[in-house]
């Protein structure tokens, strides 16, 4: 498992981030928007949303092109393939601002998404579990102890989120608020871009990328992806449950209490995590 994995500046990294120090100088443009995210926090569903917004709800296209041939994986992409690509660009990363182009936030439209850590560590835990070739055989109690340690990929939690949520620039969601609100939020999110649709076209963008409509898209068209990373990765699984509150199913309670100490300290005050579901 760990020769998956590589370090830069203390912080754990996919051995797939092979240019990190190049992405400062990406060339910009302004049409340009990045979707960013701790990752196993909603990051893929939120580039649905957002690809969508930004080209003209191509639903058609949607449905017959795999998801990240469509959005481009930004520290996994070679950067001479991402400068020819066209416009409109929708980026995924889980980058910190640290590592991306200075001032990014200034000249283009980023959208970040947090999702409450307990279930962002079973997400991750399951997906660990599910990756081909790495025969992860920890525990959920070894990702937790990991966590603690900032020893899961892009760091640590509280750091991450806390950056981006402190940048008046950006646009910050959480899976939660998307999850429950799915109107409010997806009106805000094309707002946010300046664009402008109907209720009726946000009402069926919301369904086109419901978590059952992606899975079955994403499960079938993954199959003829040729790309070795994506090869690892069962859609099925990775589009696992989709809930908010499956952590308690999960946790005990000191692992519960673990999580809760580790970040009551760390996270902005102003931040409201939302662990289970309202209703
Ligand atoms: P679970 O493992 O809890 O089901 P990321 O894309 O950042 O890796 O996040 C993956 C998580 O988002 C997984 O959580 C996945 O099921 C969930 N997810 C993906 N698409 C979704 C959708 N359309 N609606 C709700 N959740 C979704």
């Amino acid at each position: 498992y760990n020769e998956s994995l590589k370090i830069h500046n203390e912080i754990l990294f996919p051995n797939f981030c092979n240019e990190l120090l190049k992405i400062k100088d990406l060339k910009l443009r302004p049409d340009d928007t990045f979707v960013i995210g701790y990752p196993k926090s909603g990051t893929t569903w939120t580039e649905e949303i957002v690809w969508l917004i930004q080209n003209d709800l191509d639903f058609e296209k949607c449905s017959r092109q795999f998801h990240f041939e469509r959005v481009p994986f930004l520290e996994k992409e070679p950067l001479n393939k991402i400068d020819l690509l066209p416009a409109p660009r929708v980026f995924k990363s889980h980058l910190t601002l640290d590592y991306l182009p200075d001032k990014i936030e200034q000249f283009c439209k980023i959208i970040y998404v947090m999702r409450n850590p307990k279930d962002m560590l079973v997400s991750y835990f399951n997906f660990m579990k599910s990756i081909k070739g790495i025969d992860y055989n920890g525990t959920l109690e070894n990702i937790i102890e990991d966590f603690s340690q900032d020893k899961i990929v892009y760091g640590n939690w509280c750091d991450h989120v806390n950056q981006f949520y402190s940048n008046s620039n950006i646009l910050f969601i959480t899976y939660e608020d998307l999850l429950e609100k799915s109107f409010e939020i997806v009106k805000k999110i094309v707002e946010f871009l300046g664009k402008s649709y109907t209720d009726k076209e946000i009402e069926r963008l919301i369904e086109v990328t419901s978590f059952k409509n992606m899975k079955s898209t994403s499960t079938q068209l993954s199959r003829f992806h040729s790309d070795e990373t994506f090869k690892r990765i069962d859609f099925s699984l990775f589009f696992r449950k989709g809930e908010i509150g499956n952590w308690v199913s999960h946790f005990n309670d000191q692992m519960s209490s673990k999580v809760d100490d580790l970040i009551k300290h760390k996270i902005n005050p102003n931040i409201e995590i939302r662990y289970l579901p309202s209703k």
